[in-house]
């Protein structure tokens, strides 16, 4: 009996591996706009959706799979705009690698992601090179930002080198003085350059001269655990940052990318921003969403400094604003910030805070963790859970409908959700590398019973099947959604040079060196 049960199984994955097309049958259909029962039809040898809606069983090709979907929503590939993988930083290397951080993302529902690229002793042409080579073990899409931590002539043309190679933002960390930190100049050459380019500047946005005064503050106090990671770095240094690049942006006339908005003061920012009519994206992170900074005062050392990262999971009035905000649009959409160290990697930071790596998980866990919060909750609908984890990261790194929309044309990055089965998300179960989650004991209910990358099936049945080196890099073109027009608006603060001043004449003006 049991053997042929595994005959059985061993029949039908030949039989699945084997079909050129794949079936969605009978699901919801789930895209940023609508949602309509409808069938999917995929060609996993090019990877992309043939033809959705209706019912096609007459054209249905031989050679099909039939995925049955009922009672499923069938809904975009997750897209994680913000992922640190392999990446050295504060003396450890984030122990998730393309592969398993890319296997632990598709067993949780995203087909794509954009790492983090840090130039190489500055140069950010050796950084995209070694990020390639990095990224060659890749099992889903993925693309590059890159992150400029200098200016010089150099760091000027490298930029339209990179942005040649397909990478459409840059970041700017004003944060982690005598690391990766520029300061206002750099910044502002930095930000003038993207316009020039039509890249989109991104900034991690802590005040971070202020977190190394408060750092040491907090030791001068013998605050030396994880909660004086929370203490030296207070969410008025994020509002404060976030505000300067903000108006910095406006003065330079480019649009602003704030990464992980954790906090109420930089979410004001952004919302003030938006409504005088400059365009800037808040991304708030699930870690900021769905925990409290309780935890960092938790009196084992080892449990409270899982959750250090920057800037820090904030007390839980920001959390509600942050859903709030997200739920309202004020925020756009959702990344995870995924940027993972063992126990024994965040143990280099016992006896002094400073020295504990930043970071936590979620490529795994944002999917699961937003339906459980925002759907669950009825802050959203689930095209607004579609627009906040896929479509809106795919248009503004300009991508969009090749990625973020379930359409004939867009390549099948496709999931299929169970909205009615139960999980809890645990360190036992989860496939990163990390010995923790903290998002442990979680309950959710909504799961993603499969996942298909361009067309092939990731996974289902509880299980990975993914193959190194099948994941493709995908190029965003410059000048996205985000700079059409953009020329046209002429803000009061925007840089006066830009609309043609003309000198005053003076009497003896030459001998003053005007002509
Ligand atoms: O703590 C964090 N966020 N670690 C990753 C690096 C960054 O600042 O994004
Ligand atoms: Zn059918
Ligand atoms: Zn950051
Ligand atoms: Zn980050």
């Amino acid at each position: 009996m049991k053997l042929c049960l595994v005959i059985l199984i061993m029949l039908c994955s030949i039989y699945e591996s084997f079909s050129r097309y794949l079936h969605i049958k009978g699901g919801l259909v789930v895209n940023h706009d609508n949602s309509a029962l409808s069938d999917v039809l995929i060609d996993s040898e090019t990877g992309k959706i043939i033809q959705v809606g209706g019912n096609f069983d007459d054209y249905v090709p031989p050679h099909t799979r039939v995925i049955d979907a009922h009672d499923k929503l069938v809904m975009p590939g997750g897209i994680d705009p913000h992922t640190h993988l392999d990446m050295p930083f504060m003396g450890s290397v984030t122990c998730d690698d393309f592969f398993s951080g890319q296997a632990a993302a598709a067993a949780g529902g995203t087909t794509m992601h954009i790492d983090f690229a840090l130039p190489v002793a500055h140069d950010l042409v050796k950084g995209l090179e070694e990020w390639k080579k990095k990224a060659e073990s890749s099992c889903i899409d993925y693309s590059f930002h890159m992150a400029v931590t200098q200016w010089n002539n150099k760091t000027y043309r490298d930029m339209a080198h990179i942005v040649a190679q397909g990478i459409n933002s840059f970041k700017f960390f004003m944060a982690y003085k005598g690391a990766l930190m520029v300061n206002d100049e750099e910044m502002i050459n930095g930000f003038e350059r993207c316009g020039q380019l039509g890249a989109l500047p991104q900034v991690h946005a802590e005040n971070g001269d202020a977190v190394t005064w408060g750092q040491t503050e907090m030791i001068r106090l013998g605050v030396k655990g994880p909660e004086g990671h929370a203490l030296s770095r207070p969410s008025v240094l994020e509002g404060e940052a976030t505000g300067r690049a903000i108006r910095l942006a406006a003065y330079v006339g480019v649009p602003l990318y704030v990464v992980h908005v954790m906090s109420i003061e930089a979410l004001e920012e952004v919302a003030k921003a938006r409504l005088r009519g400059q365009r800037v994206i808040g991304e708030p992170v699930v870690s900021g969403l769905a925990l409290n900074e309780s935890v960092m005062w938790d009196p084992d050392w080892e449990v409270a400094a899982r959750y250090v990262m920057s800037p820090p999971i904030r007390a839980a009035e920001h959390g509600k604003a942050l859903r709030e905000a997200l739920s309202r649009g004020v925020l756009q959409l959702v990344a995870t910030d995924h940027a993972v160290f063992t126990s024994v990697q965040k143990a280099a930071g016992r006896g002094d805070f400073r020295l504990i790596p930043n970071g936590v998980n979620g490529i795994e866990e944002r999917i699961h963790v937003v339906w459980q919060t925002m759907v669950n909750s009825g802050l959203m609908t689930s095209s607004d859970f579609v627009r906040a984890t896929s479509t809106a990261a795919a248009q503004a790194f300009n991508i969009f409908p090749k990625k973020g929309l379930i359409a004939p044309g867009s390549d099948a990055d496709v999931i299929v959700l169970d909205p009615n089965q139960e999980h809890t998300i645990s360190a036992s179960t989860h496939h990163s590398r990390i010995d923790s989650n903290v998002y442990e004991g979680m309950n959710i209910k909504g799961k993603v019973v499969m996942t298909i990358s361009r067309g092939r099936v990731v996974w289902e049945h509880g299980k990975l099947n993914v193959t190194r080196g099948s994941g493709h890099f995908v190029p965003l073109p410059p000048f996205g959604p985000l700079y059409e027009g953009l020329s046209k608006q002429q803000t009061s603060i925007q840089l006066p040079q830009r609309y043609g001043p003309t000198p005053v004449r003076r009497a003896g003006a030459e001998a003053d060196g005007q002509s």
